[in-house]
């Protein structure tokens, strides 16, 4: 496991940091972020997908639970899990189909649901810190160039 640990003070940090995270990205990588409201997740999918060529709007999927983005490189897939916590609701919005080796998968509120996340899954865990700051900690399988 490698882990790397970085500290943001405003969005725009973290939105960067996402963007230097999209460029060794794959596709049928799965991506557990964790952290509750605020914490950041968003932005941080928001500039993997600026990184990805994506100059739309990205929010979180809270009502369509999965946005899907497709890119030149790769397709993104990007759940918020925050109203999911069955297996049942989970296989419901398609989740399964997007384990398709060719779509990256990332997935707000995690802890919600631990069975979904694969032993291979990169993990991004945000925690709040005073005002603006935040600490991201990725833990990624492979080695992996930020
Ligand atoms: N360092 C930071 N990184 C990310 N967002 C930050 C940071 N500091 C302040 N913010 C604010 O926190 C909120 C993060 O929102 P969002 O990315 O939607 O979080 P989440 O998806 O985790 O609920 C935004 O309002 C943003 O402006
Ligand atoms: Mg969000």
């Amino acid at each position: 496991m490698f882990v790397y640990d970085y500290i943001t003070y405003s969005q725009n940090d973290t939105e960067e940091l996402g963007k230097r995270f999209s460029v060794a990205l794959e596709p049928g990588t799965e991506v557990a972020m964790y952290g509750g409201l605020g914490a950041g997740k968003t932005a941080f999918t928001r500039g993997v997908l600026r990184g990805l060529g994506y100059e739309g709007t990205v929010s979180s999927p809270t009502f369509a639970i999965v946005n899907e983005y497709r890119g030149s490189r790769l397709d993104l897939a990007h759940f918020d899990m925050y109203r999911i916590s069955t297996e049942e609701e989970l296989y419901g919005t398609g989740f399964y189909d997007y384990l398709d080796g060719r779509t990256a998968v990332f997935m707000e509120w995690s802890e919600n649901i631990p069975f979904a996340v694969a032993e291979d899954a990169v993990k991004v865990i945000i925690e709040h810190g005073a005002g603006d700051v935040r600490h991201i900690r990725i833990e990624s399988p492979k080695e992996i160039a930020i």
